[in-house]
């Protein structure tokens, strides 16, 4: 139990308190110049659909110029934007039209390599060594350095050293060969990239998703990850960003870590002065391993254990992102946890790719509504950020055999015309294939189609988001974990100054009764709040009984909801004449 109450003031809770966010990548998201390749323009036509479905903020992975080799996690340029996507203006204008809409805006910020482009590794290759400007990156005479260091792409390279040529030296790369290390033991690097916070910040930038952080620095005989040299660079990024926000008379704004690590090696990131939140890539994987294999032990030991850390308000919930579904080498979570997603998600086969599996949320779970949504009536109940991956609230397929994980960065599917109406551009120029896969069809699984049918899956997420948007407790509740006694079942308490409500969610494919004790709330009234019905009072065995993949959030107590959140289930019929 250690989630804080909510503050007393509305005002103490910073933007991302219990944030929906939204991940899309810009390429793919919508083209407004019908050139075949999402923009910014593209994107701020959109804005009015992600706020009806609800969302908080909108994270843009890697917008910079870039020759693509990695998504655009390969930068030549930290300040400016690709001009594939837009200008700094569009992106000005864009920003503007978000927040205009209540959305925040997030940059993606790569401060680990560069593109082996960059006039900085253009510059080191040529210089002298040891001088300052070969100093900005990772230079060894052997590939020995740091051998202890895993190779995270192993599906692409075999070492993390690449041989230069010109400078006569290995530079370290831990991605790719094309995008080398910056070194961040030089000063000078490190001022260079607080410089490109500070230029983002100018822009009003509501926040950065900090890429592959654990990584700044390296130590000999470790796994060169999260070192404490990695974390005193974080404290003075947060103060200078502090700072920015204060001179500037500007809210704070999220500093939100990508670091793939077990819960006790990510916390640190969220220490005192430090960032703000990280991804709980952890609880990712024990969710799919439990819907998997249709237990829920480990899930609800790994939740016990998260609700007795004090930073439930630092994580962001993913289940699936624009890479592969990374499980790692047992550092992450325990093999068992890795077997049971591949042995128990047929759809993994073969789709194995560098340390995870390189599918979409909806294929990996087969075409099956019923897991995607009891996955989803955790992650928007659990204490946290939960992300969204663009497409995946229509249960959007992938495309397998593309190269890399372009297999789960196809265009966005809008409606049932040519391009899912992601493009005018004919075929061939378009950035990704659409999809048009059996049972996936961009002609049937697109947002106009969803929108006018009240059972689809984009109208589901919509009514649970805005379920979620009335509910203060889901957002910035205590959290307590209740034993629920049987083991497919999942069951938590969440706390506010005006709300109890409780979750219970069956992760197997065959229905689960129990009795959970209420005794806390004895005689209270109950009431389920996705379709506004009473339940027996609560009691120290209050039964309950969910079908397969079912799940339940009530209300306990008198709580009262205004008008419009009375029943939350009538926003399904609503949402359909949207
Ligand atoms: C993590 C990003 O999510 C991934 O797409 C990228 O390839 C690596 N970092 C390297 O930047």
């Amino acid at each position: 139990m250690a989630v804080q109450a909510e503050a007393g003031s509305p005002t103490a809770q910073p933007w991302w308190d219990g944030a929906v966010i939204y991940q899309l990548m810009p390429r793919s998201f919508s083209d407004a110049n019908g050139d075949g390749i999402g923009d910014l323009q593209g994107l701020q036509n959109r804005l009015r659909y992600l706020r009806w479905l609800g969302v908080d903020a909108i994270w843009l992975t890697p917008i910079y110029p870039s020759p693509l080799r990695d998504g655009g996690y390969d930068i030549t340029d930290f300040t400016d934007v690709h001009p594939e996507l837009g200008d700094l203006a569009g992106l000005h204008r864009l920003i503007e039209a978000a927040h205009g809409q209540g959305l925040k805006v997030i940059l993606d910020l790569v401060l680990n390599h560069t593109s082996n482009l960059h006039p900085w590794f253009q510059r080191a290759r040529f210089a002298a060594p040891g001088s300052a400007e070969r100093n900005y990156y990772v230079w060894s005479d052997s590939e020995e350095r740091y051998g202890t260091a895993p190779v995270l792409f192993r599906h692409f390279e075999d070492s993390n050293w690449q041989w230069d040529e010109l400078a006569g030296q290995f530079y370290l790369h831990r991605f790719l060969h094309h995008q080398p290390d910056l070194n961040y033991d030089n000063p000078a690097v490190q001022e260079a990239m607080l410089q490109v916070v500070e230029f983002w910040l100018e822009r009003g930038v509501d926040g950065f998703r900090l890429d592959a952080i654990p990584f700044l620095f390296e130590r000999e005989d470790t796994r060169c990850e999260g070192l404490p040299e990695t974390h005193a660079f974080l404290k003075r990024l947060r103060s200078r960003v502090q700072e920015s926000s204060r001179r500037r008379g500007r809210p704070e704004v999220l500093l939100l870590a990508e670091a793939i690590q077990p819960m006790d090696e990510a916390m640190p990131y969220l220490d005192e002065g430090e960032l703000n939140a990280a991804f709980n890539f952890g609880l990712t994987a024990h969710l799919f391993a439990a819907v998997a294999y249709g237990q829920a032990a480990d899930l609800v030991q790994f939740l016990t254990e998260l609700s007795e850390r004090d930073v439930g308000r630092g994580w962001a919930l993913p289940l699936r992102n624009h890479d592969e579904l990374w499980l790692g080498d047992g550092h992450l979570v325990p093999q068992e946890v890795i077997h049971r997603i591949r042995d128990g998600l047929p759809a993994a086969r073969g789709h194995w790719l560098n340390w995870g599996i390189n599918r979409r949320l909806a294929p990996l779970l087969n075409g099956d509504p019923r897991p995607n949504m009891a996955l989803h009536a955790l992650l928007y109940s659990l204490p946290g950020m939960p992300c969204i991956y663009y497409g995946d609230e229509l249960g959007m397929g992938d495309w397998p055999g593309l190269r890399d994980r372009d297999a789960n960065r196809t265009p966005m599917a809008w409606t049932p015309e040519r391009n899912g109406g992601f493009s005018s551009a004919p075929d061939p120029l378009l950035v990704l294939p659409p999809i048009t896969a059996p049972g996936y069809d961009y002609r049937v699984v697109n947002v106009e189609v969803q929108k006018s049918l009240n059972g689809s899956l984009l109208n589901w997420h919509r009514r649970m988001l805005m379920s979620r948007k009335l509910l203060s407790a889901l957002r910035h509740g205590d959290f307590r974990v209740l034993p629920s006694g049987h083991p497919s079942m999942v069951s938590y308490v969440r706390q506010s100054l005006e709300m109890t409500v409780l979750v219970a969610v069956n992760l197997s494919g065959t229905g689960a009764s129990t009795q959970l004790n209420l005794t806390p709330w004895q005689g209270q009234r109950v009431r389920e709040l996705l379709w506004g019905c009473d339940f027996p009072e609560a009691t120290e065995e209050w039964f309950v009984y969910l079908p397969a993949y079912g799940f339940g959030w009530w209300l306990l107590g008198d709580a009262e909801l205004s008008t419009s959140s009375k029943s939350a289930a009538g926003v399904a019929s609503r949402s359909a004449s949207t």
